[in-house]
């Protein structure tokens, strides 16, 4: 069976060193329709104009570098396969973040939101001499958000944070709600008050572009739900 299908893709492209504004190249090409967005940009970057920009790592979904916006909703370019985003395809950067070059956009301020929830596990007690004891079900309260690659395929679909790039973004709160219902960690109280501030959870809408959008399939609204409901109760349930 024949698999070949003929694809038109626009790519955004903007270099700051020469460019007053952005602009889309058009490129058309012959592929297998199982192949990934990510490939064509390989073999154009390869074989048409080795200036293209983008990020890319692993290509199998796990290090999260190649978030893009194609046809309107953000993927991994290594997991969007052209029998599913159709043959005519547009690929931008992600929105709400500065783009540095073609489809690599600043991800500091991303990052900036995620560091501030204190994402990494706290515990002031004395080191325990054998590891730190957990039931299957606590560790059950939070395997969900552990799965997190820090792609930023979430924040950047979700309009509050297009609206106000101060919004902490539902990949910061997913962040937190990993460690708030960790068992073992003792800073939950904390990371509540970050999240209770101005530009906190209470930023969220409930829209589910989020939640649409990630490549890990976490319920991400779910767990936007689980911290404003701590915050509202006092209680981490
Ligand atoms: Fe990416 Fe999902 Fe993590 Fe958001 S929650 S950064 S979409 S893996
Ligand atoms: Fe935004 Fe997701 Fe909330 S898209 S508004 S963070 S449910
Ligand atoms: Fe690593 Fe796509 S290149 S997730």
């Amino acid at each position: 069976m024949d698999d070949k299908v003929k694809v038109s893709l626009r790519i955004f492209r903007f270099n700051p060193e020469t460019d007053k504004k952005s602009h889309f190249d058009k490129f058309e090409l012959t592929v297998d329709k199982n192949e990934r967005v990510l490939d064509m940009l390989e073999h154009i970057k390869g074989y048409f104009d080795g200036s293209l920009s983008f990020r890319r790592s692993c290509a199998h979904g796990v290090c999260g570098s190649d978030a893009m916006r194609i046809n309107g909703r953000n993927y991994l370019a290594c997991k969007a396969l052209i029998k599913d985003v159709g043959t005519n395809i547009t690929v931008e950067p992600i929105s709400g973040l500065p783009v540095i070059k073609d489809l690599i956009v600043d991800m500091e301020p991303f990052f900036e939101h995620y560091r501030s929830v204190l994402p990494y596990f706290i515990n002031d007690d004395p080191e325990p001499l054998q590891e730190r004891l957990q039931s299957p079900e606590q560790r059950e309260r939070f395997d969900d958000t552990t799965k997190c690659i820090l792609c930023a395929c979430c924040t950047t679909s979700c309009p509050s944070f297009w609206a106000n790039d101060k919004y902490v973004g539902p990949a910061a709160i997913v962040a937190a709600h990993r460690f708030i219902y960790d068992s073992r960690d003792q800073a939950a109280a904390e990371r509540l008050k970050i999240l209770n501030e101005q530009f906190g959870v209470y930023r969220c809408h409930t829209i589910f572009n989020c939640t649409v959008a990630c490549p890990r399939e976490i319920q991400i609204t779910e767990a936007i739900g689980d911290v404003k409901k701590a915050i509202a109760t006092g209680k981490i349930e």
